[in-house]
């Protein structure tokens, strides 16, 4: 039988309505050791399930070497019924207590190694659809506090400006990139809001469409992320980290298995590939 751990929810910053970062310390003991990119399960008694514990995985947006309190970013699910967990955590206060379960996940690990045991200097780039942001907050920040020299590119994409969640970390960490140069820190962050004709996006003056418009090629054949980073993507200069809805990586596919990117899952025999992927499906 699973038996759930004990926390202690300690911090609830509601972004609107339905969308929340929370953060929680074991009951007992330490923040569980954890690799950037993976999750955690969280589970509570579901009144509407007749008490019975549900249980959901929810990626974790702190980095591993912080080791005040376990970081996520959820979105509370409406529809076409209010979900059963969702339900309870939008209800949770400061001071109440979750169940949860040892980090776990393997899809978005940061890649390391090339098959022939080169270390993997490729560009980073994460792209992460709403709440699928919140591997790559952490990845980010893992990468900072290791001093890890390759470039990373952090692409968000969101409806609504608000949701926008971790627009500040991430300008931090570029501030930063600019202030030590890239030869010490390489990092660059860009956002794009999917739904620009609605009035509560009005100030929004930067990239539109979903997250993979990123790599669409405009009139010049360049995308916006190659013009970002000032030279063409191949799958010998870059790796993709992408999360979210399937739909994004699928459209994120479209763009990137013409050029000859595979991903972890359908790697070559040589044991190569180029994009790592999660969904919620
Ligand atoms: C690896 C991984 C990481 C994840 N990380 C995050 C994260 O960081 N943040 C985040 O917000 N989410 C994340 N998720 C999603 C999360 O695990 C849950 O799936 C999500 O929160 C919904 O859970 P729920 O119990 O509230 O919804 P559920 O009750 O499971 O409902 C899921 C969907 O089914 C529908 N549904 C349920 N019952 C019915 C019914 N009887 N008839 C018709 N439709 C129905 C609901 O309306 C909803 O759309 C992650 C998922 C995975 C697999
Ligand atoms: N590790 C993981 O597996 C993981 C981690 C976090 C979240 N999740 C899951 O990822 C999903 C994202 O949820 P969210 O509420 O945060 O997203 P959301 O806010 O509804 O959408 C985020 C972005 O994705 C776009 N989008 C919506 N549906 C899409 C589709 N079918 N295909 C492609 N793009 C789509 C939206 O565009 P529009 O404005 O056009 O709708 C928006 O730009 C949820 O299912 C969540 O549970 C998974």
């Amino acid at each position: 039988m699973v038996q759930d751990k004990k926390g202690r929810v300690t911090y609830v910053q509601l972004l609107k309505e339905d969308l929340m970062v929370m953060r929680f310390v074991p009951a007992e003991g330490e923040v569980p050791q954890y690799k950037a990119g993976q999750f955690v399960t969280l589970g509570l008694p579901v009144k509407s399930e007749n008490g019975k514990i549900i249980r959901r995985a929810y990626s974790i947006a702190s980095h591993p070497e912080n080791r005040k309190y376990v970081e996520l970013f959820i979105r509370w699910v409406r529809k076409p019924v209010p979900g059963r967990l969702t339900t309870e955590l939008f209800n949770i206060r400061e001071g109440d207590e979750v169940g949860w379960l040892n980090p776990t996940g393997m899809a978005l690990l940061v890649n390391e190694k090339l098959p022939d045991g080169s270390p993997d200097g490729r560009r980073i780039v994460c792209m992460g659809g709403g709440t699928g942001i919140a591997p790559f907050v952490s990845m980010a920040q893992h990468l900072h506090a290791r001093g890890d020299k390759r470039e990373v590119v952090v692409l968000h994409g969101a409806s609504y400006v608000d949701e926008l969640a971790y627009k500040n970390l991430f300008t931090r960490l570029e501030y930063d990139s600019i202030d030590r140069g890239k030869g010490e820190w390489n990092f660059r962050y860009r956002a794009t809001i999917s739904r620009p004709q609605e009035w509560f996006n009005r100030s929004w003056g930067g990239q539109t469409g979903r997250v993979e418009t990123f790599l669409r090629p405009k009139y010049d054949e360049i995308s916006p992320l190659e013009r970002l980073v000032g030279e063409k993507i191949t799958k010998d200069n870059t790796i993709f980290y992408v999360c979210g809805w399937q739909g994004t990586i699928d459209g994120v596919m479209d763009f990137l298995k013409p050029k000859g990117f595979v991903t972890m899952r359908d790697k070559r025999d040589d044991g190569s590939f180029e994009v790592k992927d999660e969904s919620y499906g």
